[in-house]
């Protein structure tokens, strides 16, 4: 039998009209538009403001977009795959939502949580489901409605978070050696007592006292979570460059989650790969989590080569971090 290869065939994404800068988040917390660009690198992000819209609707409208662009066959796609950390609900999974209303009859849908590493991981997971053998289409959506649990009182986390959402198709080639090669994928549970949300979960269900305490928003401590970022992220990015026996000149794309420019700024330093190589798009989105990878790749697609190796490289909450060696199976150039 034949290599299987599990390549990205198209690209979509969406984000909400609402765009909040720097200059309306300055009049709400004490903080500056000075401070959030040197500090994070953020200048505005989009908000999904409208009442009883969740992160499906961002999901499926990126799905939509990408299934309009690569003319793909409703019937013929196998699995609708959301990686979030705020689904619409607790149950049904947040990508049921997104088949029921793409209307796809042949697919089955589940959701992927790993925080800011939920594209990455699950990017890994679906290449393993297509080289399988035994799915040939899969939608991949990484979306996030970080809004629904920032607390815009905070100064500490409010400026750094967007919504968002961006989808690509991953599909069953034969071997010629584009899309996923490889992956070098951890989570340490370290992570827990720097970035969490308190309440809301089985630990701690919701109640008054949740509410009062204000228990349902992100906890971050920022310093130890920029410190382990930029570790591993360079660690894994040296690792996954040296494991395919390639040098930091072969990488024509670096595409890192966007939670800091300074963190993005000090990983590229370590590895020795130039900011001109790096996909970032952080001072318009901020921080989307499971999003910020796949809408790097859906603004910048248009620059993308076929045949560019590209390394992605995620952290979040967990601590979950990694990095995937993908070759990009198509000329970005070509498509509207
Ligand atoms: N405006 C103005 N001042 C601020 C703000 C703000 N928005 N936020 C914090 N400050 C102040 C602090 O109070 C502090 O003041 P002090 O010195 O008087 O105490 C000072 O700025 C420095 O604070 P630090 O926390 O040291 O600032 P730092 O440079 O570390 O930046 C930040 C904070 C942006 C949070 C940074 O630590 C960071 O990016 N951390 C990692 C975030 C991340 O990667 N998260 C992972 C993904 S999230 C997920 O998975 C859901």
């Amino acid at each position: 039998m034949a290599n299987i290869s599990a390549i990205i065939t198209g690209v979509g994404g969406y984000v909400p009209d609402y765009v909040l800068n720097n200059e309306e988040l300055s009049r709400m917390v004490d903080t500056s538009d000075e401070w959030i660009t040197t500090r994070v690198g953020i200048k505005e992000r989009h908000i999904l403001t409208e009442e009883g819209l969740g992160t499906s609707y961002m999901a499926r409208k990126a799905a939509k977009q990408l299934m309009e662009k690569t003319g793909a066959d409703p019937d013929s796609i196998d699995a609708v795959v959301v990686a979030t950390t705020t689904p619409d609900y607790k149950f049904p999974s947040t990508a049921s939502i997104v088949i029921g209303r793409l209307g796809l009859k042949n697919a089955f849908a589940f959701d992927f949580s790993a925080a800011c590493c939920g594209f990455l991981y699950a990017l890994d997971v679906a290449s393993s489901m297509i080289k399988s053998g035994n799915y040939k289409k899969i939608i991949l959506i990484g979306a996030d409605k970080m809004s629904s649990m920032v607390d815009y009182t905070d100064r500490q986390t409010c400026v750094l978070f967007g919504d968002g959402a961006a989808a690509v198709m991953l599909e069953a080639a034969e071997d010629e050696g584009f899309g996923v090669q490889n992956s070098y994928l951890r989570t340490d549970g370290k992570g827990l007592p720097f970035l969490h949300m308190k309440a809301g979960g089985s630990v701690c269900p919701p109640s008054h006292f949740t509410v009062d305490h204000r228990l349902h928003y992100i906890y971050q401590e920022g310093r130890t979570v920029f410190r382990y970022a930029v570790t591993e992220m360079s660690n894994d990015v040296k690792k996954i460059v040296e494991d395919n026996g390639m040098n930091v000149d072969d990488v024509q794309w670096v595409v890192p989650h966007d939670a800091n420019l300074r963190i993005i700024e000090a990983v590229v330093k370590r590895v020795g790969i130039p900011m001109d190589n790096v996909l970032i798009n952080i001072e318009r989105y901020g921080n989307t989590s499971a999003a910020t990878i796949p809408l790097a790749l859906w603004d910048f697609e248009s620059r993308l080569k076929k045949g560019d190796n590209m390394v992605l490289t995620a952290f979040g909450a967990g601590f979950v971090h990694g990095a995937l060696y993908m070759k990009w199976a198509y000329d970005g150039k070509n498509i509207k």
